[in-house]
C-alpha cells in the first residue's frame, strides 16, 4: 500500500511505500479540525498517519479526499464534530474510509459538538445530541470522546464507546505550579475539580453560578477561604468566557493571590481569549481537543492509551 508516514523524529510527512509487515496496524486519519493531535497520536503509536485533503467548493460545500488506493486496516478518524462544517467533514470521511476498505472505523471525537442539547428542554426542540450520535453511528465500530459534556449521549451509539477524562493530564501540568486550591465554577463540575485536587494533594470546592444570560453569569463565592491562595479553576469548557471571568473576579474579591484556569475544551467564541486575557486571570490553558493558541495540554497520551486497549 502506498502511504504517507508521519515521521515523529523530524515531524515531517514523507511519501513512502509501506512495507508488508506494516499491514495490520492501525491507520490514523487526521481531519482538518485535529491534524496536530492526529499526528501526535500516530507518533506515539508509531502507526501510519494519513492526512485528509479537505477543501471547500466555491459555494462553501465540503470536499475531501484521502489520496490512497486502499485503507484495508483498522482506521481511526480524528475529527471534531464542531463547528458544523467539521461534522459534515466527519460524515464524508467516514464514507471515504469505508469505500477504501477500512476493516473497522474508530471515531476519535476530541470535542463532541451538540452534547449540551442532550435532551428536549422545551417542547418543539430537537434532541440534538441524539441526532448527531445516531448519524455518526452509521459508520462506526468504536467511538472515543474526551470529557463529553453529558456522558449519556454516548448511549445513543450502538458500538463500544468510551469517554476519556482529561483531569489527570490537567493536574500533571500543574504539579510544579504551587496551586493551593482547585475550584469548580459550579456544582456540576465539582467531580472534575476533586479529581485534579486529589492528584495535586490540595483542597477543592465549588462556586455557585447564576446564569443571567447566554454570555453573562454571576458568581457567589466559595465556602472555602481563598485569602492569599493560588487558585486553579477547572471546567470542561470555556465558550464565551463569561463563567470564568465572573469566577476570577469573585476569587480576587475574596482575596485570592493568584487565579489560573484550565479547561478541557477551549471553544472561545468571538473574542473570548482577548476578554479572558484582559481579566484578572494569571494563566489560561486548555487541552488540544480544540486546537488554538492556548491549547498546550495534550490529550494525545490518554487517547493513545485507549486506542492500544
Ligand atoms: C456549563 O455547564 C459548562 O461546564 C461551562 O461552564 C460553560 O459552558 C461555559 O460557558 P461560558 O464560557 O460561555 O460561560
Amino acid at each position: 500500500m502506498n502511504g504517507l508516514r508521519y515521521n515523529p523524529a523530524g515531524s515531517v510527512l514523507d511519501k513512502i511505500i509501506l512495507p508488508e509487515w506494516y499491514r495490520g496496524l492501525m491507520i490514523i486519519v487526521g481531519g482538518s479540525s485535529s491534524r496536530d493531535l492526529a499526528k501526535e497520536l500516530a507518533a506515539i503509536l508509531q502507526c501510519t498517519y494519513v492526512q485528509a485533503a479537505t477543501t471547500r467548493f466555491p459555494d462553501g460545500e465540503c470536499y475531501t479526499r484521502i489520496d490512497h488506493m486502499e485503507l484495508d486496516d483498522d482506521v481511526v478518524i480524528v475529527q471534531n464534530t464542531y463547528p458544523d462544517v467539521n461534522l459534515i467533514e466527519m460524515f464524508l470521511l467516514q464514507d471515504a474510509v469505508k469505500r477504501l476498505g477500512a476493516r473497522t472505523v474508530t471515531l476519535v471525537i476530541p470535542y463532541f459538538g451538540y452534547a449540551r442539547q442532550d435532551r428536549v428542554f422545551k417542547p418543539g426542540e430537537p434532541q440534538s445530541a441524539r441526532v448527531m450520535a445516531e448519524h455518526l453511528d452509521m459508520v462506526c465500530d468504536r467511538v472515543i470522546t474526551v470529557d463529553i459534556h453529558k456522558e449519556e449521549v454516548l448511549d445513543y451509539f450502538t458500538c463500544p464507546r468510551e469517554d476519556l477524562k482529561a483531569a489527570e493530564t490537567i493536574a500533571e501540568y500543574f504539579t510544579e505550579r504551587d496551586i493551593d486550591l482547585v475550584l469548580a465554577p459550579d456544582l456540576g463540575a465539582v467531580n472534575r475539580a476533586k479529581a485534579v485536587a486529589d492528584i495535586l494533594k490540595v483542597d477543592f470546592d465549588h462556586l455557585k453560578k447564576i446564569r443571567l444570560s447566554g454570555s453573562e453569569v454571576k458568581m457567589e463565592p466559595a465556602a472555602m477561604d481563598c485569602e492569599g491562595k493560588n487558585v486553579l479553576i477547572v471546567d470542561d469548557m470555556i465558550s464565551t468566557g463569561g463563567t470564568i471571568i465572573a469566577a476570577a473576579y469573585a476569587l480576587r474579591e475574596a482575596g485570592a493571590s493568584g487565579v489560573s484556569v484550565a479547561c478541557t475544551h477551549g471553544v472561545f467564541v468571538g473574542n473570548a481569549i482577548e476578554r479572558l486575557t484582559g481579566s484578572s486571570l494569571d494563566t489560561i490553558l486548555c487541552c488540544n481537543t480544540l486546537e488554538n493558541e492556548v491549547s498546550h495540554i495534550s490529550v494525545a497520551p490518554i487517547i493513545a492509551d485507549a486506542l492500544k486497549r
